[in-house]
């Protein structure tokens, strides 16, 4: 090992690079992670493709990822043969790079919805007439099978839908059966179970604080929505994708959210501590 001191600063770690993986027949989650150049856990920013007779490209990854996300996408299928593409909800983890996309691949229409277009306003930049507004309970059909948007029980926007396919029994959870995670992970199993139950209930509880004000039992019907699907796997955007023997203790977890009790977040004396990191020897 070289020991040599340096008198340069480090240089900016590489972000780590995971190559699509396959969950289901012609069904990808498209990996990528942030913060794992960071002190504590890192967290996916995945997206899928579902490339059935008209592939479908479920959201559309964070801009600061673009080169990679668009080389993984176009690696699985041609701009020219993409035909819909849904996003999940207004934030920019899932509609990152939706612009670029949507003027690479010319035959595709953007799924997406009254509100969520309501709430992006001009961000949104794909022209109205590519719009297919598809709201949480509507269907979608895509040639070979019929796509339902279901909003998953816990979410951070109101425009929130997920994505279930009855051809595979994939359900895409959007940001919700998330977990952080140290390194890029494909699926849960290969987590300890319980770092992953922690893990994914602080996701839970902190990107969805409302969950202890609801209704217990309207609550646990809005879980079996999503539990009472045909499911073999949950893929979502922040975490590795559940499997089929997973699945029941997903449910589990999230069903528990309302009573869970998340740690605090990290607040001044944490940033303090970031910053003076930073700047060795400042006051
Ligand atoms: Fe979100
Ligand atoms: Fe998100």
């Amino acid at each position: 090992m070289d020991t040599t001191p340096t008198t340069h600063p480090p240089a900016p770690t590489e972000r780590p690079r995971y190559r699509p993986v396959e969950i289901a027949p012609e069904t990808w989650v498209i990996q990528d992670t942030a913060g794992e150049d960071q002190p504590g856990p890192a967290v996916h920013m995945n997206s899928m493709l579902i490339r059935g007779a008209q592939p479908v490209v479920v959201d559309t990854g964070v801009p600061d990822n673009a080169d990679r996300y668009f080389e993984d996408l176009f690696g699985l299928v041609d701009p020219a043969d993409v035909r819909w593409v849904f996003v999940s909800h207004d934030d920019i983890d899932h509609y990152g790079n939706v612009g670029e996309l949507m003027r690479l691949c010319p035959d595709a229409t953007l799924v997406t919805s009254w509100f969520l277009c309501e709430r992006l306003g001009s961000e949104l930049d794909v022209a109205p007439t590519r719009w297919r507004w598809l709201d949480d309970g509507e269907t979608l059909d895509v040639g070979d099978r019929t796509l339902s948007a279901i909003r998953p029980p816990l979410y951070d926007s109101p425009t929130t839908r997920g994505l279930f396919d009855p051809v595979t029994g994939v359900y895409w959870g959007s940001d919700c059966y998330a977990c952080p995670v140290t390194t890029g992970t494909e699926f849960v199993d290969d987590l300890d179970p319980d770092e992953w139950a922690g893990g994914t209930g602080v996701f839970a509880r902190w990107n969805s604080p409302w969950v202890d004000l609801v209704d217990r039992d309207r609550y646990a019907a809005e879980c079996r929505r999503v539990e009472e699907l045909p499911l073999r796997a949950i893929a979502n955007t922040h975490g590795p994708t559940i499997g089929a023997s997973d699945l029941a203790r997903a449910h589990e977890i999230i069903r528990s959210a309302p009573d869970l009790v998340a740690p605090p977040q990290p607040g001044q004396a944490d940033l303090d501590a970031m910053l003076a990191a930073l700047r060795p020897g400042a006051a």
